[in-house]
């Protein structure tokens, strides 16, 4: 997909350097009015002020140059471009300084962008609403008019009028709260005036909240700084992980920066209705709930992580996005990239014992390779001109590979090294906008190597290589070209050498510090021929071995201390390359059944994570097949699963881990889903006692395992009970977000067709299920084979209905469009769904469509290609 228009920037004749900006929204009418002050400074002769605009209505704008006073001649709105332009008689002299004085009305929208309402229960069950922001990337112009670009950074000042007995908050500390209007129900709230800072990054909040504080201790940010979590009445306590891991990541940042956190204070609100996990906006960071409440004794352990990690995901971009920020949004991945890895660098810090670089190997890693092996992927670094495309980017490329690929560079230079030149940049760039250029100049001096020419081969290119390995006397020969799921590269495909760090470990424990630089080369080995690439995952790239040497690697998985592959991100990188090869067919998927073998004894949560991955979507790619072919693969998956989950069992120890728990409901579920008789007969027990009152019965990590095994095993009667059972538990409002979450996302595991057209009734039902909420049923429809079809046709059927209610909102459309798609397995589906769209302007969610479509080509492809030697292969086992 390239730019279809020139990037949409302003006209740059005048330039904004400060807002005063004022608003009253009325949360009963979902309006709200505005004024907004404007310093200018003149910068080339026009009479003509263009700035952005999106759903604003402007009641005056006057221009004050010095004494005199000039009102608008005309306001004329281009609603395409999202701009609007104000002619006066003679606009700001070069060199002089105006201000911009606009009266505006704006609607509290229910579309989760801009300035918009948020709905909640109070504690009587009324339906009552907040008011918040979402501005990133480009919707601050929705909520008052301003230069929206990442680059025109400005100070300002924030005044909110608010019914008296809410909260009002914004980026800067309250300096003046006073009663305002003759009723005596409103207060007016005046805050400090910010530092400089890009638009995206300005967020308010109106509504009732209790919150806990903390303060850091003061070591690396100069003076303590105040830390808060709010959230609705009666919950805040719930915060306390969030709080405790903030405290935390604030000081580690404020030291690994080089440079003390700028502001006063930090707050966190947990916002009932959210687009995306959390926004980063300069103190003030915002969440969708279930990344920020956390209950430790009803809460489950995967959501302990999850919070964890938003936390300092978002805590990071208030050094690295807010105090030095890209100049234009094809650079966002230097935002999204560097928090993702430096927030997991923080998390590994706070929580030594989760061994999170594994875990990104075994979560982050494959989700980059898996989108960046399709030919609709995009290179890193990628020019995108408006709002649709700026909005569609937020996607693995700009998270998960550039994370990696930063996470390849740091370990090539040596984190210590890395983050010294992060250093160098920050000081160089701080206030200000910088690109990847400038990361890359100063980490450069730092390392005193060139690493532009490294970087920019993986950020300016799409894709990444598999390296095929030839065995030969005493070395090996490496041959690299790019790769592709679809298994079928040919001369149109782009060609990049790249530039490769094999990180190659032989048996004596050495890593040879190689880089591969050629297409094709040549290394040696020692006597006995023992050899893995990619030593603890740190790069990005498959290897396809040859069956000698995957036997041999085999070999030493099944040695009591896995031998060569000691390290726990080894295994999870060998079952992720065999597993992907096995897609695009340069591997048999016969042999990486029979690698799965050799991990009976494994006792790592990555790895048996890792294995369940492949196995899962082996299983779902060939839901077409024969019953007995079907059943046969639940069957090694059974056998794979079951033994763990009976050494596990249901019992949480006092003494186990995170990471023990993690394991056991992994093994539950994945037993119970391949229907491993045990644990299917306890999980039903288990669900009517916790009914019953037992609460113990399911510990809290298990009930979403429970509830997907008894939904997809019940028929009948005792099917729809269950079902309403599971719909009143999402419906419990005295229930942690996360329980009543994973009710929700276990509906659509239920198969029968009723049951299916009641999920489907309830996603355009808002008062059911939160707009915000809706994905996690189509998504879990698209995944339940025997309900895709009725997803599918219920899509179609109602795509103007879905489309007027979600449209607006570019990232959750997309969303929806991938999950009614993304599961089919064949060539006539694509032509199908391709068929449907014929004639739509998919402009604004065409990155999803291209890729959910080349996905299921992918899978169409590999069970047309293996379900004859898997039959087989199943049959003689
Ligand atoms: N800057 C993003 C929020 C965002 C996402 C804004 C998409 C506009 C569009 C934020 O820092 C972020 O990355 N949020 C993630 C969660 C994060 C922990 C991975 C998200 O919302 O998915
Ligand atoms: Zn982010």
């Amino acid at each position: 997909m390239s730019s279809s228009v020139e990037r949409q920037v302003l006209p740059t004749n005048v330039k904004p350097t400060h807002y005063d900006l004022w608003l009253k929204p009325d949360l009963d009418a979902f309006v709200y009015d505005g004024r907004v002050q404007i310093t200018l400074q003149g910068v080339e002769a026009s009479k003509v002020i263009t700035l952005n605009t999106n759903e604003l209505k402007i009641h005056s704008a006057t221009l004050n140059v010095g004494d005199a006073s000039q009102a608008a001649l005309d306001i004329s709105y281009d609603t395409d471009k999202t701009r609007a332009s104000l002619t006066f008689d003679q606009g700001v002299p070069v060199g002089a300084q105006a201000i911009l004085d606009i009266k505006f009305e704006g609607i509290l929208n229910n579309q989760m962008v801009g300035f918009y309402r948020s709905s909640y229960k109070d504690e009587e069950g009324n339906t009552k609403y907040l008011a918040t922001t979402q501005f990133e990337p480009t919707d601050a112009r929705r909520a008052f008019p301003c230069w929206d670009e990442p680059s025109l950074k400005a100070t300002f000042d924030i005044t909110l009028v608010a019914p008296k007995e809410m909260q009002a908050l914004s980026n800067m500390n309250v300096i003046a709260d006073e009663a305002y209007g003759e009723e005596g129900t409103l207060k007016q709230v005046r805050f400090a005036t910010t530092p400089k800072m890009s638009t995206y990054l300005v967020a308010f909040v109106v509504g009732p909240f209790d919150y806990i504080e903390a303060m850091t201790s003061g070591e690396h940010n100069g003076h303590p700084i105040q830390v808060r979590v709010y959230a609705p009445p009666g919950t805040a306590e719930q915060g306390r992980l969030a709080l405790n891991v903030a405290v935390k990541a604030l000081e580690y940042f404020a030291k690994v920066f080089g440079e003390p956190y700028p502001l006063p204070k930090m707050d966190m609100v947990a916002i009932s209705e959210f687009e995306s996990g959390a926004m980063e906006n300069w103190g003030l960071v915002t969440y969708r709930t279930i990344y920020l409440l956390f209950d430790e004794k009803n809460s489950s352990v995967q959501f302990k992580k999850s919070t964890a990690y938003v936390v300092c995901h978002e805590l990071a971009h208030q050094w690295f996005g807010n105090l030095v920020t890209m100049q234009w949004w094809n650079e966002l991945y230097l935002n999204e990239a560097f928090a993702t890895w430096v927030g997991w660098l923080a998390v590994d810090h706070i929580y030594p014992e989760w061994d999170i670089w594994t875990s990104f190997v075994n979560d982050d890693m494959p989700r980059a390779l898996k989108l960046d092996s399709l030919r609709s992927s995009h290179p890193i670094e990628v020019d995108v001109a408006d709002a649709s495309e700026i909005h569609q980017i937020f996607d693995a490329i700009s998270y998960d590979k550039g994370a990696s690929v930063i996470r390849m560079l740091s370990s090539w230079l040596g984190v210590d090294t890395f983050l010294a030149g992060v250093r160098r940049y920050i000081q160089r760039h701080k206030w200000e906008n910088a690109s990847s250029d400038n990361l890359w100049t100063a980490l450069s001096e730092e390392a005193g190597l060139d690493v532009s020419k490294f970087m920019t081969l993986w950020t300016k290119h799409v894709g990444y290589p598999v390296l095929t390995v030839q065995e030969g006397e005493s070395n090996i020969d490496i041959t690299q070209s790019r790769y592709l799921s679809t298994g079928d590269v040919n001369a149109q495909d782009e060609k990049t050498t790249w530039w490769v760090p094999l990180h190659l470990k032989t048996s004596d424990g050495q890593v040879q510090p190689l880089v591969l630089t050629d297409d094709h080369q040549s290394f040696s080995l020692p006597a006995d021929g023992l050899y893995k690439l990619n030593a603890e995952q740190t790069a990005l790239y498959r290897v396809l071995y040859p069956p000698s040497a995957i036997s041999r690697l085999a070999g030493e998985i099944r040695k009591p201390d896995h031998g060569l592959l000691s390290s726990t991100a080894d295994r999870v990188g060998l079952i992720s390359d065999v597993g992907s090869l096995m897609v695009s067919g340069e591997q048999s998927t016969a042999s990486f059944l029979d690698l799965v073998q050799a991990f009976e004894h494994e006792q790592q949560y990555f790895v048996w994570s890792q294995l369940a991955s492949h196995m899962a979507s082996l299983v779902s790619t060939w839901y077409e097949q024969p019953k007995e072919v079907r059943d046969q693969l639940l069957k090694v998956r059974s056998n794979l699963f079951g033994p763990l989950a009976d050494r596990l069992g249901w019992e949480v120890q006092a003494t186990d881990d995170d990471l023990t728990n993690l394991l056991r409901t992994l093994a539950l579920s994945n037993a119970g889903v391949s229907k491993h008789e045990a644990t299917v007969a306890e999980a039903k027990r288990r669900f009517w006692a916790y009914l019953d009152g037992e609460h113990e019965a399911i510990h809290p990590n298990l009930r979403s395992c429970v509830f997907n095994i008894v939904l997809n095993e019940f028929e009948g009667d005792e099917l729809t009970r269950a079902w309403d059972a599971v719909l009143a538990i999402y419906q419990d409002e005295s229930l942690p977000t996360d329980q009543r979450l994973v009710a929700l996302a276990s509906l659509g595991a239920a198969s029968d067709p009723v049951l299916v057209q009641r999920c489907l009734a309830m996603a355009m039902d808002e008062v059911q299920v939160r707009a915000q909420d809706v994905i996690y049923i189509f998504s879990t429809l698209g995944d339940n084979s025997k309900a895709r079809d009725a997803l599918w046709d219920y899509f179609v059927q109602n795509f103007d209905a879905l489309h007027s209610k979600f449209g607006q909102n570019i990232s959750m459309f997309s969303l929806i469009v991938r999950s009614a798609i993304r599961g089919y397995a064949s060539l006539d589906r694509v032509t199908s769904i391709q068929q449907f769209f014929v004639g739509k302007d998919t402009k604004e969610y065409a990155r999803a469509l291209d890729q959910a479509l080349e996905s299921v080509q992918v899978r169409a492809k590999w069970v047309q290609r293996d379900a004859d030697p898997v039959r087989q292969y199943l049959a003689s086992a």
